[in-house]
C-alpha cells in the first residue's frame, strides 16, 4: 500500500508536466510552427497571439463598425467583416487569421477559388464541425465523402425541373405575400428600413412550408419560427461552448 502511494507521488508529477507541455503544443508550438510553414510557401497573416488569436482583434473591429451608422451603399465588407478587409488591403487576397489556436485560410484570387472548387482529390473537405454543432445541424452542408453522395442522391429526384415546375404557383403566392407586406410599410412616405435578411428567411420558410405541407401550410410555419428560435439560441450558446472566455462578448451576438 505504502509503495503504491510513493509510486502515484513520484509520477504525478511527470503526468502534470506532460498535460502542461500537451497544452503548450497545442496552443503556442503548433500554431508558430504552421504559421512558419505557410510564411515559407509565401502566405502571411495575423500574428498568431497565445490562446486567442485574432479572435479579440475581430471583435474589437466588428464592434467599431458596427457603431458607426449604417450607409447606403454597396460597399458593406468593411461593416460585415471588417478585419478580412483590412488584412485583404494590407497582405493582399491570400492570408491567414487566427481563430484562437486554429488558422483560417481566406482566399479571395477567384482562380485560385475555381481551382479550389473544382478540385476532386478530397484535400479540401468541409469544415470540420464541433459535436455540438452536429447536435444542433448534420444536414448536406456539414458532410463531406461518401455519406455527402448518399444523402445528395436521397435528394437529388426532388430538384428535377418537372417537380420544381409544379411548385412555382407555391413560390409566386410566398413572393406575392412578400412585395405586398413591403409595400403597405413603404406608405405613403415612399420609403422605409427593414432588416432584407431577416425577410428573406421568412420567405425562404414559407416556401418551403407552402411546397412542402401544402394545406398544412400554418403548421410548416410554426416549425421553421421554432427552428429558428433555436438557431438563435444555438448561436448564443456556440461561442461559449468554443471560446468560454469571450462568453461575455456581445459582439459575437447578433441582435
Ligand atoms: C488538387 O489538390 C491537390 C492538393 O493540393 C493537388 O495535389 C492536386 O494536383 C489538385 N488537383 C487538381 C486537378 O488540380
Amino acid at each position: 500500500m505504502d509503495g503504491y502511494a510513493s509510486f502515484l507521488l513520484s509520477v504525478l508529477p511527470f503526468t502534470f508536466l506532460a498535460l502542461i507541455l500537451g497544452v503548450l503544443y497545442f496552443i503556442w508550438w503548433k500554431p508558430k510552427m504552421i504559421e512558419r510553414y505557410l510564411n515559407k510557401q509565401g502566405i502571411h497573416g495575423l500574428p498568431y497571439r497565445l490562446l486567442y488569436g485574432n479572435l479579440k482583434e475581430m471583435s474589437k473591429v466588428a464592434k467599431e463598425a458596427t457603431s458607426k451608422p449604417n450607409k447606403f451603399s454597396h460597399g458593406i465588407i468593411q461593416r460585415a467583416d471588417p478585419l478580412i478587409q483590412k488584412t485583404m488591403l494590407k497582405l493582399g487576397k491570400l492570408f491567414f487569421v487566427w481563430f484562437g489556436p486554429v488558422p483560417q485560410l481566406v482566399v479571395m484570387e477567384p482562380e485560385l477559388i475555381k481551382e479550389i472548387l473544382n478540385n476532386k482529390s478530397g484535400d479540401f473537405g468541409k469544415m470540420q464541425v464541433n459535436s455540438f454543432t452536429k447536435l444542433f445541424t448534420n444536414g448536406l452542408a456539414n458532410i463531406d465523402g461518401e455519406i455527402w453522395a448518399k444523402h445528395r442522391k436521397i435528394i437529388n429526384p426532388s430538384f428535377h425541373m418537372e417537380k420544381l415546375k409544379r411548385m412555382l404557383p407555391a413560390f409566386s403566392i410566398c413572393c406575392d405575400e412578400m412585395i405586398e407586406k413591403w409595400e403597405k410599410l413603404v406608405g405613403l412616405e415612399g420609403s422605409c428600413e427593414l432588416d432584407v435578411h431577416n425577410e428573406f428567411q421568412i420567405l425562404t420558410g414559407d416556401v418551403i412550408s407552402r411546397a412542402a405541407f401544402g394545406s398544412n401550410f400554418e403548421e410548416g410555419r410554426r416549425i421553421f419560427h421554432l427552428q429558428k428560435e433555436q438557431g438563435d439560441l444555438f448561436v448564443k450558446s456556440f461561442y461559449m461552448m468554443v471560446f468560454p472566455w469571450l462568453s461575455g462578448d456581445k459582439a459575437w451576438e447578433e441582435g
